[in-house]
């Protein structure tokens, strides 16, 4: 069986709230598998929830609540926020689940048995709030720690550490040999500077029982869980390990020395490892671009192709913040405005890479420029003259406009495939512009009044209608369900979800059209 096309995005915090943040990030990642999935290849798209760790424990607490009790309830509607984003992943990973355990128990097993671990003392201070080690380089001139890392206390502790420093120089190597794998190139050039100006500390891997008991116990030494960034990493592997994979079984069967596939019953194995895209905000960067990699090498398992990096949002100019209310909630966005108002406005107003910027006034002024009177516009007024005109029923195959569409098609087409999106939706919208100044200058109202124009009328209407259709194949991956309204406003039974149906000519004359409806009001 031929590898997939494999994407994942970042695994949420349980106990956070789902914010625009990670819905744009499950948003990208949706638009690019989707593109893949249309372009032919077989493709998985993996997202879910990192629920262990000292926070996940306090909050329960706090609750009253056994932790596994309260990761469940977060649980659901963390599903149900991906299920309002329209997403088509294929799989939902929980780090409870004990598929995660067992695939995380194997990968320490090995990575132990090959001497990559060892133990030692700690002493000195240590950040409850963001669970990590300080060292003196964090402390302020007077002595203090800065106010983000939360209450600081001073710990004397032993815990496991993966030795680093003996990957160093390969991974320099990798990176600078493989300009994919972290994109775009200022986050490699970072990860990049940051390998070359030091060396790399040995990576504490546990946490003890006796301070931390929400997470996964060391198989070769109970007294110690994973330390979340370990646990929270594998789950992109769990996977597949899983779904049998043999890129993972044949290095794990190995190790694990059991039948590892909760796939025993599954017929076909899936192909997924390595990943082709790990999707991630740039906050994380240092822990899939320098830690994840060493981690699988020193397993054995092949390297993912790509870490792509995405900005951060503000709203207003400011950072989003819980405490300030300055936040967007998009539930509430998708409850007004259609999911895929939401989705338009994320990808079409802030590339992959740097950091955006929402604002409410800019959202509803794309809404109406780019949305209803661009797209929603061209498609009812074209369809809606089809159906006046001509009672609905397509006029002989015309060209006329072809050289134009088949263009732009494959501009969109390139850029979907190098996962420029935001660029690939600006050349969808100069199909609209186009498509909407055709009907200006041909004037198709005032054709229909001269009878001795009927086949000049006939021409503009058949370009109108095929240029809406092939908007909707151009638009699947980005507005799923708004693509799906097109076909079906254009009497068409199946599913706009094969680029390849962007050729011209694909409404047949004498099709019959269904009924035009406004696909985005506007709200004045
Ligand atoms: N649990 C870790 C990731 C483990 S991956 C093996 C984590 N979780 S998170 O909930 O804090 O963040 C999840 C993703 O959302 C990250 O990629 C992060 O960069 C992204 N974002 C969080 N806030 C964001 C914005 N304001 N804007 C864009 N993305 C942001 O980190």
């Amino acid at each position: 069986m031929s590898k997939s096309f494999y994407i994942t995005t970042a695994i949420d915090y349980v106990n956070g709230q789902p914010h625009l943040g990670h819905a744009y990030e499950k948003v990208i990642t949706d638009v690019i598998a989707r593109a893949h999935r249309a372009l032919g290849e077989d493709t998985f798209y993996l997202t879910g929830l990192d629920e262990h760790g000292q926070k996940v424990q306090q909050a329960a607490e706090a609750e009253g609540k056994s932790p596994q009790a309260y990761c469940d309830e977060l649980a659901i509607s963390w599903k149900a926020f991906a299920e309002s984003l329209d997403l088509s992943n294929n799989d939902f990973i929980r780090t409870t689940e004990s598929r995660h355990k067992r695939f995380v128990r194997a990968i320490l097993s090995k990575l132990h048995a090959e001497g990559h671990f060892y133990r030692a003392t700690y002493k000195g201070f240590y950040s409850l709030k963001e669970e990590t080690f300080l060292t003196e380089k964090d402390r302020r001139p007077d002595g203090t720690f800065d106010p983000a890392w939360g209450e600081v206390v001073e710990l004397s502790e032993d815990n496991y550490y993966f030795r680093l420093g003996a990957h160093q120089n390969w991974l320099i190597k990798h990176i600078e040999e493989n300009p994919d794998f972290v994109q775009p190139d200022y986050r490699r050039n970072e990860v990049l500077g940051f390998l070359r100006s030091e060396p790399l500390q040995d990576l504490c891997i546990t946490r003890p029982t006796k301070r931390l008991n929400w997470g996964i116990p060391l198989p070769f030494d109970e007294e110690f869980v994973t330390y979340v960034w370990f646990d929270a990493l594998s789950n992109y592997v769990t996977v597949p390990a899983s779904l049998g994979d043999p890129a993972v079984l044949s290095v794990l069967a190995r190790w694990a020395g059991e039948p590892t596939a909760d796939s025993a019953t599954q017929t076909q194995a899936c192909c997924l490892w390595p990943a082709d895209i790990h999707v991630i905000g740039k906050d994380i960067i240092k822990f899939h671009a320098v830690y994840w990699p060493i981690m699988l090498k020193a397993a054995g398992l092949p390297l993912p192709k790509q870490v792509l990096v995405h900005g951060w949002w503000q709203k207003d100019g400011q950072k989003m913040s819980k405490s300030t209310g300055n936040v967007v909630d998009p539930v509430a966005v998708i409850r007004d405005w259609g999911v895929d108002a939401f989705r338009f406005y994320v990808v079409r107003e802030l590339d992959i890479g740097p950091d955006g910027n929402w604002t409410d006034a800019g959202f509803v002024a794309r809404y109406h420029a780019e949305l209803a009177n661009g797209l929603g516009n061209l498609v009812n007024r074209s369809l809606s003259m089809l159906k006046r005109y001509r009672q609905g029923k397509v006029p002989p195959v015309s060209s006329e406009l072809a050289p134009e569409t088949e263009a732009i098609s494959k501009r969109v087409i390139d850029n979907l495939r190098a996962h420029r999106l935001q660029a690939a939706l600006i050349a969808i919208w100069d199909l609209v512009a186009r498509a909407n100044q055709y009907v200006d200058h041909t004037a198709p109202f005032k054709l229909a009044k001269d009878p001795a124009q009927s086949r000049r009328l006939d021409e503009v209407l058949y370009n109108l209608a095929e240029i809406c259709r092939v908007l909707a194949v151009l638009l699947g991956p980005f507005l799923p369900s708004t693509a799906a309204k097109m076909f079906r406003q254009l009497g068409l039974k199946e599913s706009p979800d094969k680029l390849a149906a962007c050729a011209w000519g694909g409404l047949a004359e004498g099709h019959l059209i269904g009924q035009p409806e406004p696909l985005f009001p506007r709200r004045d």
